[in-house]
């Protein structure tokens, strides 16, 4: 069972820690996410070019985005990881206030995703991992009020702060009712200054690690630089849960909408519904077939990336290693793959990401000896059967890498 088990346990088993605020020790494993970890995630940010595009890092100086390509001038100046960050950021940043939040952090790093993976342990041996998601966020920065204003989080969300820097941090909270009565409205507002003497304020030292219902608004302060970790477990309603599915069959259905639906067709009602009826019979035929695939789909993903569904660890651009007879391959654990057959075709997931070929026993016997064994020689790969290709076997072990389902280390 893994570290930090009681501060979970907690979580999922005593409900008042889901109605007061609680502050408790990070658990040790955590503690492993240093400030260099969380500088190496940066530099991995700014090398995947797309993220800032996804809105997934977003940047605030004095309260305000900074426009435009504000996160991509901070990426770009990022000091080399030996150099120290917080100073960095004392400097970089002068008298400015300013907040930095990642979003899904977890995809960036492999330590963090491998830490969340521990984190979920307890909680996979009790609850089904698709009633689970768990969610990383980042919060960076010296603050008088966090720019999100004074809000309340999802319902389903158990959110902890753990407090990764020197410095402390504030959460000012209101009780929901308290809050409608001061307020007139369950909005969020932008500014603290007329509800403030009913605040209740949690101090979240160095080392703590604070659990926030989600019966309370908040805001946060911080008069020094600190570096949070905020780890939001997501119970998946089964509504959400029949939504995903529902996603995954999306593209699937799509593909069998013949699209050959006339603009004119709109002008006319009973023609379109004729037209959509014969869609929608296309679409009767082979729901069974897609929903099955779906399903099976969606539970691959799931399991294969211990329940972080929504934002698998990014894949690593290119494997330029050259592989000899003796590289040894390790499985990067807790995590395994999953794959399954079906309509003659194979699918496997690793860390949340699919591949796919058409069925061959000898692929089976492959991926199976790869699901069992943690870890081999690159020559025993070959050698598991004799007509599998080894163009194949190359192309393939080098995505499981990518997808740092494994890693390799050159052999003697
Ligand atoms: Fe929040």
């Amino acid at each position: 069972m893994a570290v930090g088990n009681s501060l979970v346990e907690d979580l999922y088993n005593q409900s008042k820690c889901f109605s007061s605020p609680i502050v408790k020790n990070i658990p040790n494993f955590i503690k492993k996410f240093t400030i260099k970890e969380l500088h190496k995630l940066l530099i991995r940010i700014k090398d995947d070019s797309l993220a800032c595009h996804r809105d997934r890092i977003r940047l605030y100086v004095d309260n305000k985005r900074k426009k435009p390509f504000g996160e991509k001038a901070f990426l770009a100046d990022l000091p080399d990881p030996n150099m120290d960050l917080n100073k960095w950021l004392e400097g970089y940043f002068d008298k400015k206030d300013f907040l930095l939040f990642i979003n899904y952090s977890g995809s960036w790093s492999n330590e963090l995703a491998t830490l969340l993976a521990d984190f979920s342990a307890p909680l996979l041996e009790k609850f089904s991992p698709f009633s689970l998601s768990l969610e990383s966020h980042i919060i960076i920065g010296r603050y008088k009020t966090t720019p999100f204003g004074v809000h309340i989080d999802d319902p389903n969300d158990r959110v902890i702060h753990f407090n990764l820097s020197d410095n402390e941090k504030y959460l000012h909270l209101w009780d929901k009712e308290k809050y409608r009565e001061l307020t007139g409205s369950f909005e969020y507002i932008e500014n603290m200054n007329d509800i403030q003497e009913y605040k209740t304020t949690y101090t979240i030292k160095k080392n703590d690690a604070f659990v926030l219902p989600a019966a309370f608004y908040h805001v946060g302060e911080s008069p020094k630089i600190s570096i949070i970790f905020a780890l939001a477990l997501t119970k998946i309603s089964k509504k959400d849960l029949i939504l995903k599915i529902v996603d995954e069959m999306k593209d699937d259905l799509i593909k069998s909408i013949s699209s050959d639906i006339d603009y004119a067709h709109f002008e006319d009602e009973e023609v379109l519904k004729g037209v959509l009826e014969e869609e929608f019979l296309t679409v009767n035929k082979s729901f069974n077939d897609h929903f099955s695939t779906s399903l099976k789909k969606y539970k691959a993903k799931v399991k294969s990336n211990r329940c972080f569904v929504e934002k698998p660890l990014i894949i690593k651009k290119e494997i330029s290693i050259e592989l000899n007879e003796n590289t040894i391959f390790t499985k990067i654990k807790p995590f395994n793959i999953e794959f399954f057959v079906i309509n003659n075709k194979i699918y496997l997931y690793a860390r949340g990401h699919k591949f796919s070929c058409k069925e061959h026993p000898s692929i089976i016997k492959f991926i199976e000896y790869l699901k069992k064994e943690d870890t081999f020689l690159f020559k025993e790969l070959l050698k598991i059967d004799e007509v599998l290709n080894h163009a194949f076997v190359d192309k393939l072990v080098r995505w499981l890498v990518s997808t740092s389902a494994f890693k390799l280390s050159s052999g003697i």
